[in-house]
């Protein structure tokens, strides 16, 4: 009613819904603008136009009309153009087609048994079918800026690296399931006294990674270590005993828990609602004693068989929290295998990879000698 006031109290040309919409639809056929409807056309009197929105048949906006209150002249320059309207419209039913779709996709089940496959992770993920795992937990290989000591000329060639194992890592996980990451920043000690110690960011950059690689962040977990396990990186030594300013320098120890999913319509709820097997659900449950902020407080875990290790309570609480019995976990950076040792004992599936042969010998063996009652399924490829 009060739209309508304004009309006439502006004197204008156009006074009504019904007018704009005619207007609207001679418009669309001289445009031939087809499978359009039209939204509530609007008076917007600051700029005396009448905007008339244009939906497709979901009711997604494809953009506006507008016309000239005064004069009932369209304004070209203002109305969306065709292009962009048919542009929106094919978007729009593609994911409409996507959405109609996933009402009939079957719920991912993995076919996948529990693996230990020897190799570099950029050829053997090549090898695992598409979206048969249900979570990736892993910790990257560390960066070491010495060359001596470095398997990577450039530390771009190390984040390329990464990049491929994150890319081949998604085509096997299913969508809308999680890759958790345990990544620090890098301390490069000088090289001489002239020199200064730098910090890599790797976790900044792995986040690009991620985001470039079709994933969504999710969280930023902080992993605390007590107090003693840093001053072993020698940082914050001169200021301690200086205590100059500028030359402030913390002690490390914490490391970055990064947790991303794969881009989905699905919502992570379709996971839990449509799961075959409601008991599995309902046996994954997370009991009351879990990390209620993303500050996890564990102590670091030593094995003289490898030095880069992360602990089990870690791997634990990653599987528990982003992961149903039963379901897939893997790990393209194996080591000596504390996901998967982490998996069996929340009665989860894994696969690990891992280049190094020793890193094989020391996972076989902890399966071996611990997991004897899975131990003769698990398939070994070396
Ligand atoms: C940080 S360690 C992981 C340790 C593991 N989280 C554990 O607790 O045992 C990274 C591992 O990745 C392995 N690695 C490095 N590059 C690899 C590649 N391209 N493919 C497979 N494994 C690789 C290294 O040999 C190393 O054992």
């Amino acid at each position: 009613m009060s739209k309508i006031l304004v009309s006439e109290k502006r004197n204008y040309f156009v006074k009504t819904v019904a007018e704009a919409k005619e207007i609207s639809t001679n418009y669309l056929s001289q445009e031939d603008i087809k499978d359009v409807e039209f939204g509530l056309p609007e008076i917007d009197d600051r700029y005396d136009i009448w905007r008339v929105p244009l939906l497709s048949v979901n009711k997604a906006v494809l953009g506006y009309i507008i016309i000239e209150a005064k004069t009932g002249d369209i304004d070209k320059k203002k109305t969306t153009k065709k292009e962009v309207i048919y542009a929106r419209l094919s978007f729009n039913s593609q994911k409409e087609g996507k959405k109609k779709g996933n009402k009939k996709i079957k719920y991912p089940i993995s076919p996948l048994s529990n693996m230990i496959l020897k190799g570099d992770s950029r050829e053997i993920l090549d090898t695992l079918p598409s979206e048969s795992v249900d979570l990736i937990f892993t910790s990257p290989p560390y960066y070491n800026a010495r060359t001596e000591y470095s398997d990577y000329a450039t530390y771009d060639e190390y984040l390329e690296v990464i990049r491929q194992v994150i890319r081949k890592s998604a085509r096997v996980l299913v969508e809308g399931r999680f890759f958790v990451m345990n990544v620090s920043p890098v301390l490069i000690p000088r090289a001489s006294r002239s020199e200064a110690s730098k910090r890599i960011a790797v976790p900044f950059d792995m986040h690009r990674l991620f985001i470039e690689e079709g994933f969504e962040f999710m969280d930023d977990i902080i992993w605390q270590k007590p107090e003693g396990a840093g001053w072993a990186s020698g940082r914050g030594r001169r200021f301690s005993a200086d205590r100059n300013p500028l030359q402030y320098k913390p002690v490390p120890i914490t490391e970055n828990i990064l947790v991303y999913r794969k881009k989905s319509d699905k919502l992570i709820d379709w996971f839990i609602r449509k799961h075959p097997n409601q008991d599995l659900i309902q046996d994954s449950k997370v009991g009351d004693d879990y990390e209620k902020t993303n500050i996890w407080y564990i102590s670091p875990a030593r094995d003289k068989r490898h030095r880069a290790i992360f602990p089990k309570e870690l791997a634990k609480k990653v599987i528990q929290y982003y992961s149903f019995k039963n379901d897939v976990v893997l790990d393209p950076f194996g080591g000596i295998g504390t996901t998967g040792k982490a998996a069996a004992d929340l009665e989860r599936r894994f696969v690990l990879i891992e280049k190094e042969e020793e890193y094989i010998d020391a996972t076989v063996n902890d399966l071996q000698q611990l997991y004897f009652d899975i131990f003769d399924d698990i398939e070994i490829k070396r």
